[in-house]
């Protein structure tokens, strides 16, 4: 049988770290949507074209291949701020729903982590996990990433995106970024990555059982 985990949350809440370790647990492909989004923004401005312009931003979406980007690029600061915009444009989305269902539609399952799997490019997932945990955590979080990644660092300046692209993501009218009514709610605030991978893990195989 299909076995499909959604993981949803907002920015730097370690969704990513846990779908890539259940996805590699269960033998599963994994889909970082976040990319998609990111990639899109980054081929606009590769093209000197606006981020507000929603003909471009579909085509680009449209003509995805994720192959052609450089991967710590699409995860970089600028990125992520861009890729929200991206986000709060329902045509953007709309361009980018059937490479995200073809993918979770593999026979053996998947695992896709964003912000709207669990509510729409995925409503019969088997599993759904939205895992939050405080500003001032994933800023940190944020902050420690990044710095390992040889970026310069400025804690404020990151809690303020942070803080900016939850309130974009959550107040977009195009899929808000909110839990499914069926999901399990994951704080890991107060949890290592190991503790999380843990409570994760206890989530996923309770809903494989009952499936
Ligand atoms: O997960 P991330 O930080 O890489 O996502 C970057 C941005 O992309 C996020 O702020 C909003 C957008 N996004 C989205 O709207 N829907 C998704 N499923 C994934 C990301």
């Amino acid at each position: 049988m299909s076995f499909v985990i959604a993981i949803d949350g907002p920015a730097a809440s370690g969704k990513g770290t846990l779908a890539r370790r259940l996805a590699a647990h269960y033998g599963l492909p994994h889909l970082d949507t976040g990319l998609l989004y990111r990639a899109t923004a980054c081929a606009l401005m590769d093209e000197g074209l606006p981020l507000d312009d929603v003909e471009a931003a579909v085509e680009a979406a449209r003509g995805l291949s994720l192959i052609d980007f450089d991967e710590a690029r699409l995860r970089g600061r600028e990125m992520g701020e861009a890729a929200s915009l991206m986000g709060a444009m329902p045509a953007v989305r709309a361009a980018l729903i059937d490479l995200q269902r073809n993918f979770a539609s593999r026979p053996e399952g998947a695992v896709l982590d964003g912000r709207d799997i669990g509510t729409v490019i995925c409503p019969n997932a088997t599993v759904k996990v939205f895992v939050t945990a405080s500003p001032e955590t994933r800023a940190q979080r944020r902050a420690l990433e990044l710095a390992s990644r040889g970026e310069e660092v400025d804690y404020a300046a990151i809690l303020e995106d942070v803080k900016r692209r939850d309130a974009r993501d959550s107040e977009r009218s195009a899929a808000p970024l909110k839990p499914a009514a069926d999901a399990v709610l994951l704080d890991t605030s107060e949890l290592d990555r190991e503790q999380a991978f843990a409570a994760a893990l206890a989530i996923a195989e309770g809903g494989r059982m009952k499936a």
